[in-house]
């Protein structure tokens, strides 16, 4: 039974406690959220990024009707600017017959560009061409295996300066397997850059806009406020500046790198294993937090590396340089048209400001005082110039720990105003940790669950994050902010699980944790109202949905394997990324009863502990086995 106390009102719920948190993971952002179905589009991708990368990585040389040439990625005097440096020469030989033509094709992301019939889509080009008479280009888009999926376009080339083409095609037909072949006829040598095949349809009809199926499922969580753009995307990595022609590759999200023109955004390497385009950049997020009625929560980087990297950068001047970025952050956000930024802002289509108020520095770090030193410069900078900003501190790697420890005592120190914490745990944690914030001191720092998930997409984690949610509202007093994390995750593409929706190239689908994020989304009460329950049931139930039983023949096909019992103890677990599995908790001999068929076999020859279905000669534990395909 739940008494309800309606005499007495507890603490106020913020409109704004529930939000998402957008990190370029599980191709999250490129091959996701941004629409570009070109992958490598500006032939920038470099081996220093990824060994398995050249300028050519997603494009294969092509010809029709005996047409002869030879293409190289160069980087030279012609290029299309300083942060777009490469581009794609083509050498055409000439002489075969009209209609005949040189190029390349572009598969797009994973398993090929998604194309729907009748759906209208951008093709533009970057061109110029030293044959005085022109260069006829032909745009087709196929399948994998040949078949045209719409009428050709046909684009002149006039001239040999850079000059933007675009024209609209609209597929027949639909295909999973698309590709788009560009070909160049006649002699010379043509020059391409930024191959862009864009859907003309985005959310809200925005131009560089978002994709609308994973838009609107952001959208539909109703989110108080949009945390972005990571994660370890934001304080891992080089803090250089880009700056040709000494660029770093593997550099830190700096928002000055993703702003303005997108041919003038340079590439970079993303921690997560792939290159990032920042087609998707700063202005892009504050416009979608704008569209969904989220307030932004950007992260800036504090010169210090967490995420298993754990260096401080320690040169003043770059120091400096990410201060005075932040403020220009600010005034990028919220700043008058004719301040610098605020100019840059408008020359982007947005005059009004973004009502820019929380800025977070730093994230998850693992070097608690190297990271506060830089903290409270930083701060003070901030509210120095704009003392309405609140500047979000962290906790490092919760739920708890020496470092954790150690940075709360210095943000409750210097009257820090918020502060992240961040963890990933199991649903019995959730379902034994409800009382968390209960003990919280209310005099102290208040507490912005930038990123959270119990380990798993079935329904009984998402029932434990209900759960673990009840307990964040009843603290709503101290705990201001919560976002589920990560939020987006392509199938072919998968750096870490579970997320709360999952798509690939055409398609997307949310999960049961997605539902309770929607439920508690679109049902943020005012006030919390005191209630007691009684005889509430033990959590008994067994964990359903085993999976793999009798199809998994070695652990390295699968990465985060659990084994957990009826009553959710997990018994098993192993990501795989972390070295031998490990046993988490001892098994209890004979006090387990036979369900589903499943029979826990340890193989003391190998590294890995192997479950294996139907061998009597084992004992039998009422177990469930629960495991992700490795993509691939
Ligand atoms: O959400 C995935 C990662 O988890 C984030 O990048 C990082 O902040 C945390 O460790």
């Amino acid at each position: 039974s739940i008494t309800i106390d309606s005499t007495a009102m507890g603490p106020e719920i913020a409109d704004t406690m529930y939000g998402v948190f957008l990190e370029d993971i599980n191709s999250a952002a490129d091959g996701g959220l941004y629409p570009e179905l070109v992958r490598n589009r500006s032939f920038e991708f470099n081996p220093a990024d990824s060994g398995s990368y050249t300028g050519l990585t997603a494009w294969r040389e092509t010809a029709t009707g005996g047409a002869t040439g030879s293409l190289r990625v160069v980087d030279d005097a012609e290029r299309l600017n300083e942060r777009n440096r490469n581009y794609l020469r083509l050498d055409l030989d000439g002489g075969a017959g009209a209609g005949a033509g040189y190029g390349v094709s572009n598969a797009g992301f994973h398993t090929g560009m998604a194309l729907t019939a009748g759906d209208s889509y951008t093709f533009s080009v970057w061109a110029r061409t030293d044959n005085p008479a022109g260069t006829p280009l032909t745009v087709s888009l196929r399948t994998a295996a040949g078949q045209a999926l719409a009428a050709d376009l046909a684009i002149d080339v006039r001239g040999d300066e850079w000059t933007k083409y675009s024209a609209t095609v609209t597929p027949t037909t639909s295909a999973t397997d698309g590709s788009l072949v560009v070909t160049a006829g006649g002699g010379g040598t043509v020059r391409l850059d930024m191959v862009s095949l864009f859907p003309e349809e985005t959310y809200k009809n925005r131009p560089n806009g978002l994709r609308k199926d994973l838009a609107e499922k952001i959208a539909a969580l109703n989110p108080g406020f949009l945390r972005f753009p990571g994660g370890c995307l934001v304080n891992t990595g080089s803090h250089e500046a880009y700056e040709a022609p000494n660029w770093p590759r593997k550099r830190s999200y700096q928002w000055k790198d993703t702003v303005g023109p997108i041919e003038e955004r340079a590439t970079n390497h993303n921690f997560w294993g792939y290159n990032q385009t920042y087609g998707l950049g700063y202005f892009e997020y504050f416009q979608f937090a704008e569209d969904i009625g989220a307030m932004p929560l950007p992260v800036v980087p504090a010169l210090v590396t967490g995420c298993g990297e754990n260096r401080a950068t320690d040169d003043p001047i770059l120091l400096q340089r990410h201060i005075q970025d932040t403020l220009d952050l600010i005034e990028f956000a919220n700043g008058p048209v004719d301040s610098t930024w605020g100019r840059l802002r408008a020359e982007m289509g947005h005059p009004e400001p973004f009502g820019l108020t929380h800025v977070q520095v730093g994230n998850e770090e693992n070097l608690p005082d190297a990271f506060f030193e830089r903290f409270v410069r930083f701060r003070a900078a901030i509210e120095a110039e704009y003392p309405d900003i609140t500047v979000v501190s962290n906790s490092g790697p919760a739920p708890d720990g020496a470092t954790f420890d150690r940075l709360w005592a210095l943000n409750r120190q210097a009257g820090v105003e918020l502060v992240d914490e961040h963890y990933y745990v199991s649903p019995q944690w959730m379902l034994e940790n409800n009382a968390r914030y209960d003990s919280y001191d209310r005099e102290g720092p208040e507490v912005f669950l930038g990123e959270y998930a119990s380990r798993g997409n079935t329904h009984y984690n998402a029932l434990a994050e209900a759960a673990y949610m009840t307990g964040l509202e009843r603290n709503a007093d101290v705990v201001r902010l919560a976002s589920y994390a990560p939020v987006l995750a392509h199938e072919d593409s998968v750096q870490w699980s579970p997320d709360l929706i999952w798509f690939d190239n055409s398609t997307s689908w949310s999960t049961p944790n997605y539902e309770v994020q929607r439920l508690f989304g679109n049902n943020v009460g005012d006030a919390v109202v005191p209630s007691r329950a009684t005889g509430t049931p033990a959590l008994t139930e067994p964990i359903t949905g085993a999976v793999g039983l009798s199809t998994w023949a070695t652990s390295a096909a699968y990465d985060d394997v659990r084994v957990v019992s009826a009553d959710g103890t997990e018994l098993f677990a192993d990501d795989f990324s972390q070295g031998a599995a490990r046993w988490t908790h001892a098994v209890p001999a004979g006090t387990w009863t036979v369900q589903d068929g499943a029979y826990l076999q340890t193989d003391t020859a190998a590294t890995n502990t192997l479950v294996t279905a139907g061998d009597p000669a084992w004992r039998d534990y009422d177990l469930h086995l629960k495991a992700t395909k490795r993509s691939g």
